[in-house]
């Protein structure tokens, strides 16, 4: 990819864990790779922890390069990287501030990036600063998750950042949408003529998309206590991958036609009833455990956590699409911490034959899918049945794999890498549009009162297991069971 525009990258929490884990390392990556990122191209890093640009460096050489390569770090391109960042000491809560910002960024080249790796709560006062020094122009600004608490503060977050910046200049972030596989998923159904008359109600069963964590809160106990699975993992990256999964083929892939028909599936979603919440849904919260071999703590001992919390770490759903393709079809999702594996896939059955001519085994389950495993390992997976060696007529699963690393053993990109360059060179196809984050809290917004409002705790599972029975009682009344049940 032959990049041209040059861009002057402003990172607001220059020293914060998001910084250091994920932007930073993506930056270097593209800068490494060459011919990614103009030449020209600055990064001005703002940040309260360090004193001076001198200061700022030694931080990023002590904490960034750990993160950045797991072979090695070229220390030439890590020095080139090094002199493209500039560094500004500003206090974020004080406007007049900001005439230092513009008067370091007046003379750098290029498009403006306002990265906020912030806290969602001084996104509108940052916005708010910028537009006061004239900074809002020629500008793109970069949203990161979680934006808003609710559909009202989300809105409140938008109708104020809209007021700065059109919707053409704002980019919300959901990682998911940068990821190899996510791609790969609109690159198999819309790449091939094979499986799209397949793709619907007449042929497929039931759809499970899980997104499985061995980690727990880690250090971001506080957070998460305020936050939950729900808001943290399926308002946002669940419902995006429902929707790819669940879309229209698109006119083409440019950024209103496949944000279009995402947001068509958003708002199809069949309205959760409180009164069937039980049936529907279902919360849990980890107690203490093993994982690996290692013993791990409760939820509610962590840092920064209630010990009465009652935040969920797990979700599992069932979900409905009120539209001709799709009406009927169960669309069961799922995430959580600290479950038995690290793993996020999707999983297509498809109906099992309507006369079996080849007797009882032809109908066993386990034949008629398509798994399409994310990450780790991305893989799809076709399971078949196929005749056992021998005598008779005895029918076994077998699949056809496509494993990606095998076909393709250089060029992977990771999801920060190709959002930035998208940010930098203007592509919102895989950012979040407004209208689709609205679409989806309104959907998500009767759970969360729910779940307010219920005197019932959230299910308690233990470490490193599937989570709460209740998830697979819920797949049970549907006749079916989550894949790993299967074996
Ligand atoms: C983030 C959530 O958006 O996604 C985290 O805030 C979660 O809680 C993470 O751990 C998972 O992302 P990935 O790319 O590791 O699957």
């Amino acid at each position: 990819m032959q990049i041209d525009s040059s861009f002057t990258f402003v990172l607001f929490g220059g020293t914060g864990d998001l910084s250091m884990r994920k932007i930073l390392p993506a930056l270097f990556e593209a800068h490494r790779a060459g011919g990614m990122l103009a030449d020209s191209g600055k990064i001005v890093a703002v940040a309260r922890h360090a004193s001076d640009r001198a200061d700022y460096i030694r931080w990023v050489n002590e904490h960034v390069k750990s993160h950045v390569s797991k072979n090695g770090v070229d220390e030439t391109a890590w020095a080139s990287f090094l002199a493209r960042i500039e560094f500004i000491n500003i206090d974020l809560s004080k406007a007049e501030d900001f005439v230092q910002l513009r008067e370091v960024i007046e003379g750098l080249p290029g498009i403006r990036v306002f990265y906020l790796a912030t806290g969602p709560s001084l996104f509108v006062p940052i916005c708010r600063a910028l537009a006061s020094v004239g900074l809002n122009e020629n500008a793109r600004i970069v949203l990161e998750k979680p934006l808003g608490y609710d559909l009202k503060s989300s809105n409140a977050i938008n109708d104020a950042v809209g007021e700065i910046f059109t919707e053409e200049q704002i980019y919300r972030i959901d990682h998911y949408l940068g990821k190899e596989p996510v791609q790969n998923l609109l690159a198999l159904r819309f790449g091939n003529a094979l499986f799209e008359p397949l793709w619907r109600r007449e042929w497929v069963e039931s759809i499970q998309i899980t997104i499985a964590e061995e980690l727990g809160v880690e250090a971001r106990g506080d957070f998460y206590d305020n936050t939950g699975a729900l808001r943290d993992m399926v308002q946002n990256h669940l419902l995006q991958l429902l929707s790819i999964v669940a879309m229209e083929p698109p006119h083409s892939m440019d950024s209103d036609s496949v944000r279009d028909e995402k947001l068509r599936v958003l708002r199809a979603l069949k309205p959760i009833d409180p009164r069937d919440i039980g049936k529907v849904a279902v919360r849990g919260q980890y107690h203490s455990g093993v994982i690996r071999g290692n013993a791990v703590p409760a939820y509610a001992t962590e840092p920064g956590v209630k010990p009465d919390s009652s935040t969920e770490t797990f979700v599992a759903l069932k979900v409905e699409i009120e539209n001709w393709r799709w009406a009927g079809v169960p669309f069961f999702l799922r995430t959580g911490k600290r479950l038995a594996d690290r793993v996020a896939e999707i999983v297509v059955n498809f109906r099992a034959v309507p006369h079996s001519a080849l007797g009882a085994s032809a109908l066993r389950a386990g034949a008629n899918r398509l798994v399409i495993r994310l990450q780790p390992n991305e893989t799809i997976r076709l399971y078949c049945l196929a005749k056992q060696p021998g005598e008779g007529m005895n029918l076994a699963s077998v699949h056809l794999d496509l494993a990606f690393d095998q076909f393709f053993r250089e060029g992977q990109m990771e999801a920060y890498q190709r959002l930035l360059l998208d940010v930098i060179n203007g592509r919102l196809a895989l950012f979040v549009r407004r209208d689709e984050q609205e679409a989806a809290w309104r959907w998500v917004e009767p759970i969360l009162n729910e779940w307010k409002a219920s005197i019932k705790p959230p299910k308690p599972y233990a470490s490193g297991t599937w989570g709460p029975a209740a998830s697979s009682a819920m797949l049970a009344q549907h006749g079916t069971c989550w894949l790993e049940e299967e074996n």
